[in-house]
């Protein structure tokens, strides 16, 4: 009697263990990404409740390729670079050294400025880097081929292999160029610089590109662990554009003269009004520029409470120490109000949800707490389709206890609320921005740029665990793949 109840209820008990394992196995099995494959045939297609296009299989009438969308390739163009990838030793001002993957031997690689309107070629070379390389130019939104995604766009560059980038640029404002091939490791080690777009008419006074980022540990601006200085004449105009190429948020503080905010990502502010004391946080990846008038004393640019700075002064005026923040710069309300194309009243083609979450699950066959979008893990992540025009609204939540700098490549985007508080001060504009724990964006942007566009978290790490996700046009397809012979791994 006993036997015959003990036996049956060990045989459910093995039954429900060779289950639950099963269901694990499959998780795993089915959580592996593939060696090689299409961005575009992973996750679901999101249509934010618009029209679901005949063309979106890609192949359909009317269909274009990635390669279909370069940029003119001009004859006599503006401005020419050459950049060549190699890694090299560089040495902070401390003295310290570190092995880095440079650009043309320096990092940050050597600053590229251009006027509005200038036709634009870059040659990338890659002469040992022998993961690859490409050239993403963070917050141009350039054609969909000029936009250097490994895989998605391109080809990564292997050792002793080029590739030219041609655009046009159209925007004026604070940029930046990097790796995106394997960029969570490659950005980190160096491969990245400063891109400014003047514009025509260049205003007088000093302007300054300040690249924030962290070698092997040691936070430095330009490259320079320690306490910099340079001379400014008192009554210069000074503009200080402020690039964050760490993969996690930087906060600059601005002490010994008021300031004005003059650009967030790229596009100036209507109207900015004086600030003082006031923290600049920056998201991974993002820029602001600020705008001061040189006193008759010292204006010290600092990393927040550390001596890592420079110092902006007259001749022989005293070096300053660092003002403590008594806030924290928001854009939210700051500025003055002006016309925008689309807001919050707009009627919108398509409406999309990006909520970010963490959850246990297989990311690549490995257990763990991951990152999921819309609740589904890397590869398992929805693709937005947008047709060119639409009018496109996105609600980007986060719902994990760190913050997620999200950067849509080759599109602007403009905040409208968040948490539900509407954009009361100038038209914000971003192309990385910043979504703390708890926060909900509202933002809009118009489907002007065709192509297949990534849409992810600017904390590197994060995406290379998943974090990352497309916009992708209905009727655009790419011929590259992750993985295969160029070994494409963009994150
Ligand atoms: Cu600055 Cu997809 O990156
Ligand atoms: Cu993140």
């Amino acid at each position: 009697m006993r036997r015959r109840i003990v036996i049956p209820a060990a045989a459910a008990v093995c039954v429900a263990v060779v289950g639950v394992l099963a269901v694990i196995g499959n998780a795993w099995w089915d959580s592996r990404i593939p060696a090689t494959y299409s961005v575009m045939s992973y996750g679901a297609h999101d249509f934010g409740g618009g029209s679901e296009p005949t063309a979106h299989d890609a192949h359909g009438p009317g269909g274009l390729s990635v390669t279909d969308l370069h940029g003119a390739q001009v004859a006599a163009p503006d401005a020419r670079f050459a950049l060549v990838a190699r890694s090299a030793t560089i040495r902070l001002a401390s003295g310290r050294s570190v092995e880095a993957l440079t650009f043309n031997g320096m990092s940050p690689g050597p600053e590229l400025r251009v006027r509005q309107g200038d036709d634009v070629e870059v040659v990338l070379e890659n002469d040992d880097v022998d993961k690859g390389v490409t050239i993403h130019w963070h917050g141009v939104d350039v054609p969909n081929a000029e936009d250097g995604v490994a895989g998605v766009t391109q080809n990564a560059v292997l050792p002793g292999q080029r590739y030219t980038y041609r655009f046009r640029v159209d925007q004026v404002g604070t940029f930046w160029y990097h790796t995106h091939q394997v960029s969570s490791k490659e950005v980190r080690r160096g491969l990245f610089g400063v891109f400014v777009v003047e514009p025509p008419e260049k205003p007088p006074g000093v302007d300054l590109a300040v690249a924030v980022h962290t070698f092997d540990g040691v936070p430095t601006l330009n490259g320079d662990d320690s306490s910099g200085r340079q001379t400014i004449a008192a009554a210069t105009p000074v503009r200080l554009r402020l690039v964050n190429t760490d993969s996690f948020g930087q906060t600059l503080t601005l002490s010994g003269t008021p300031f004005r905010v003059l650009a967030i990502d790229g596009t100036d502010l209507n109207a900015p009004t004086e600030l003082e004391n006031i923290a600049l946080p920056l998201a991974a990846g993002g820029r602001l520029d600020v705008g001061y008038v040189q006193p008759p004393g010292s204006v010290r640019l600092a990393i927040e409470g550390s001596d890592v700075s420079i110092g902006l002064s007259p001749h022989r005026a005293p070096a300053r120490g660092e003002q403590v923040p008594a806030g924290e710069f928001d854009a939210l309300a700051y500025g003055t109000p002006a016309p925008t194309p689309f807001g919050a009243m707009s009627s919108y083609d398509r409406r999309f949800e990006l909520k970010v979450t963490r959850k246990p699950g297989f990311f690549d066959g490995r257990p763990g707490r991951q990152w999921a979008i819309n609740g589904g893990i890397y590869p398992d992540v929805p693709t937005f389709i947008v047709e060119e025009g639409d009018l496109v609204e996105m609600t980007v939540t986060n719902d994990t206890n760190v913050v997620h700098p999200m950067h849509l490549h080759g599109h602007h985007v403009l905040v409208l609320s968040r948490d539900g508080v509407p954009s009361t001060g100038s038209p914000w504009w971003s192309d990385t921005l910043n979504v703390s724990p708890g926060e909900k964006y509202v933002v809009a942007f118009r489907a002007d740029n065709p192509g297949i566009w990534m849409d992810h978290c600017h904390n590197l790490p994060h995406a290379a665990e998943g974090l990352t996700m497309h916009v992708a046009y209905a009727g655009v397809s790419t011929p590259f793949l992750i993985g295969a012979e160029h070994h494409n791994e963009p994150e």
